[in-house]
């Protein structure tokens, strides 16, 4: 454990930053596809120990090859049934069933897979009406349904350390909101729509706060591009600008990488 920094650009009045800082468990292996297998081991030995497991997924293309191992693992037999879901981010506004939605994307990549209860698989409404409205709605969900057991995270591109749709500026007090997208998230995710359609501009997610509530986290990070957010985000000053540097306010927390991604830690 180490403690904050004392040259840390932050807000010193902020209760948030006096609090210790912690260094997350760094995994660094040869290949993505050696993350996939270890962060889908890490799923199904907590789905073995509790099966009633509340957990947090995530989407973007980093966690598709571990989705695709967990249902592999059904296959083999593991059950999902008394698993709770619940998905950290949306676009707004989009339609639910569009093949680029996030309720689309879990289901096409894992729900329909196995044999968790659609019931229990919760994620904001892209199609409500007022966005406002469907945060806190959402927001209520969450409060209901208490702390997830484990919270999976993907990094966001480029220089955005963004963790959920939560970008530079986000404040570590925030609960489920709605977020105009930046152009570098809107440029990155571009590639899951099709030619000559747009990103949404927007989207509700989970806020700061609703991720460091869970017991453990869990960041992976594959993908092109992502070395230098990481060595930011787990080396630099933690500040809300690096939204994922503030994961080390967390006392449970592993990034599993590949070689690449983990190639500018200093
Ligand atoms: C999106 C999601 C994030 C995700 C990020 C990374 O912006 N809202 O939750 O972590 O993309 O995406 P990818 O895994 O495709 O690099």
């Amino acid at each position: 454990m180490s403690t904050v920094d004392q040259k840390v650009s932050v807000n010193p009045l902020h209760p948030e930053f006096l609090r210790q800082a912690y260094r997350p468990k760094e995994i660094i292996l040869p290949t993505p596809e050696e993350v996939d297998r270890f962060a889908a081991e890490t799923v199904i030995e907590q789905v073995i120990q509790k099966p009633n497991s509340y957990i947090t997924f995530a989407t973007g293309g980093t966690p598709i090859g571990m989705y695709q191992l967990l249902a592999e693992a059904h296959r083999n037999g593991l059950s999902f049934a008394d698993v709770v879901a619940a998905n950290l981010d949306e676009y707004w506004p989009i339609d639910t069933s569009h093949p680029a939605s996030y309720a689309q994307f879990m289901r096409d990549t894992l729900f329909s897979h196995i044999d968790i209860d659609p019931r229990n698989c919760h994620i904001p409404h892209g199609d409500a009406r007022n966005q406002y409205e469907e945060a806190a709605k959402y927001q209520n969900v969450l409060t209901q349904l208490g702390k997830p057991d484990l919270t999976i995270l993907g990094l966001g591109p480029g220089e955005t350390c963004h963790i959920a749709f939560n970008g530079p500026g986000t404040s570590i007090d925030s609960s489920v909101h709605y977020v105009e997208l930046d152009e570098e998230t809107i440029e990155a995710n571009q590639r899951f729509f099709g030619p000559g359609e747009s990103v949404p501009t927007g989207a509700l997610t989970q806020g700061v706060a609703n991720i460091l509530n869970a017991q453990k986290i869990m960041m992976i990070v594959k993908g092109e591009g992502k070395a230098w957010g990481v060595n930011r985000s787990l080396r630099g000053p933690i500040s809300e600008e690096a939204p994922a540097s503030l994961l080390r306010f967390h006392p449970d927390v592993t990034v599993i990488m590949d070689e690449e991604e983990a190639s500018m830690l200093s």
